[in-house]
């Protein structure tokens, strides 16, 4: 295993870190759940062989990602890690609901302090509703309490709000994601390169891409990779592309299977920054333009089109077009429509045709039409 050292840090992280919200899971009835026992072994397994980074979060696989995690660092495997959590940060309503949840959570992970303490999935709204409620009052006297050990946050918006964020805190670290096709998404390579710039170590997350790079290869990307000296398979590639940069202290992958936790093992053994020569830096482009080219809206996700007066989400809409042909994952962008567009009224089928995003979108893009498409698309069972 390879480990990182920041000053930031008492001791060393280990590169890959595990994150705890794609257990293997099991059938029972019509829900998927954990399968506990599989997970805390594939933990523990994880922890024996080097790792000494473990990442959950409130929410994760409906709340009980913490419990079990809690029990798979008993027997004395919680003094081998850092151990990272995160404040849902939209469920606080007033000051008291931090700590509330903080001791809530404490509870569930079965230990006296939490190593790393993140603000989740920040973006600019939620970050300027938690500092009205004086969210860094709380964190300090949560440090002072023993309770947690270093405060960080995670992050899911644009590269300007990721600079904001950074500039307004001493912060120990931060999360964000990134991968070889979100190099220029959300907080972005130059926002990785600014965190390092200011002494802010980096733990990276959707590695790849929630799984879609490992399942979205393709014989021509494969014909890609071949080109190189040595021979490494697409998910090692792409690993490969972050741990080259030594603003990074932990890449975490959520690992559904033991295949895929050995594999990452032995993928993380070696795995050394500055690593990437110039012509397989060209390679990982090459790749990239591949996917690009399957683009079917050419949407940047800009937002100048909201907001639209039917409340449709037009770039997500967009976005889950894209993906699932890009990645071949069908199945999981209608999951996704189903869930988080249809149910939360944000889908294509609110749109009544006004016109207004057209005459905004700076991509010229046929939006209307688009739409129908892209409901069409991913309406189908
Ligand atoms: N703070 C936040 O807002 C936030 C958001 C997202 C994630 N996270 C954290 O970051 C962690 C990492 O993100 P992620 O889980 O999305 O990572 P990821 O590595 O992008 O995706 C994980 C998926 O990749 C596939 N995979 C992993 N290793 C593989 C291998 N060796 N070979 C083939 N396939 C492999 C598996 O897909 P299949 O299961 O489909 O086989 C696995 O479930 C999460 O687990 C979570 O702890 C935090
Ligand atoms: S044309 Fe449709 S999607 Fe565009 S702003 Fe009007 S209602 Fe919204
Ligand atoms: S304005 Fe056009 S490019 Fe920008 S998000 Fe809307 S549809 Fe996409």
């Amino acid at each position: 295993m390879e480990y990182r050292k920041f000053s930031k840090f008492d001791k060393p992280v280990s590169l890959f870190g595990i994150g705890c919200m794609r257990f293997p899971t099991i059938k029972e009835g019509n829900e998927n759940i954990v399968d506990e026992a599989e997970a805390i072994k594939m933990v523990r397994y994880g922890i024996d062989n080097g790792v000494n980074y473990i990442d959950t979060a409130y929410g994760y696989h409906n709340h009980q990602s913490e419990v079990i995690v809690g029990k798979a660092l008993a027997d004395g495997y919680r003094e081998k890690v850092y151990l990272a959590t995160k404040s849902p940060v939209w469920l606080v309503e007033k000051y008291e609901d931090f700590d509330r949840l903080l001791d809530e959570q404490l509870g569930k992970l079965n230990t006296d302090y939490i190593d790393f303490y993140l603000l989740h999935a920040l973006n600019k709204e939620r970050w300027d509703k938690i500092n009205e409620l004086n969210v860094f009052d709380f964190l300090e006297k949560a440090k002072a309490a023993g309770k947690i050990r270093y405060i960080g946050f995670s992050f899911h918006d644009n590269a300007d709000a990721f600079r904001e964020i950074v500039d307004s805190y001493d912060w120990d670290m931060c999360q964000i994601q990134l991968n070889i096709m979100d190099m220029h998404e959300q907080a972005t390579v130059e926002g990785l390169k600014y965190a390092g710039s200011k002494g802010i170590p980096v733990v990276i997350m959707e590695p790849l891409k929630g799984g879609k790079l490992a399942s979205g290869t393709t014989p021509e990307i494969e014909a890609v990779w071949n080109k190189a000296t040595e021979k490494r398979t697409h998910v090692e590639w792409a690993f490969r592309w972050l741990y080259n940069f030594p603003e990074i202290a932990v890449i975490l992958s959520g690992v559904s299977s033991f295949e895929q936790l050995k594999d990452n093992l032995r993928i993380f053994s070696d795995a050394k920054a500055n690593c990437m020569t110039e012509s397989e830096l060209a390679l990982v482009e090459e790749v990239r333009q591949i996917y690009l080219d399957k683009t079917k809206v050419p949407c940047t996700a800009c937002e100048y089109c909201l907001p639209c007066p039917s409340g449709v989400a037009i770039p997500g809409v967009f976005n889950l077009v894209n993906s699932a042909i890009m990645y071949n994952d069908e199945e999981g962008s209608r999951r996704m429509y189903a869930n988080n567009f249809v149910k939360e009224n944000r889908d294509a089928s609110l749109c009544v045709e006004c016109g207004q995003c057209e005459e905004a979108c700076p991509q010229n893009i046929q939006i209307i039409e688009d739409l129908k498409m892209s409901h069409k698309f991913l309406s189908v069972d």
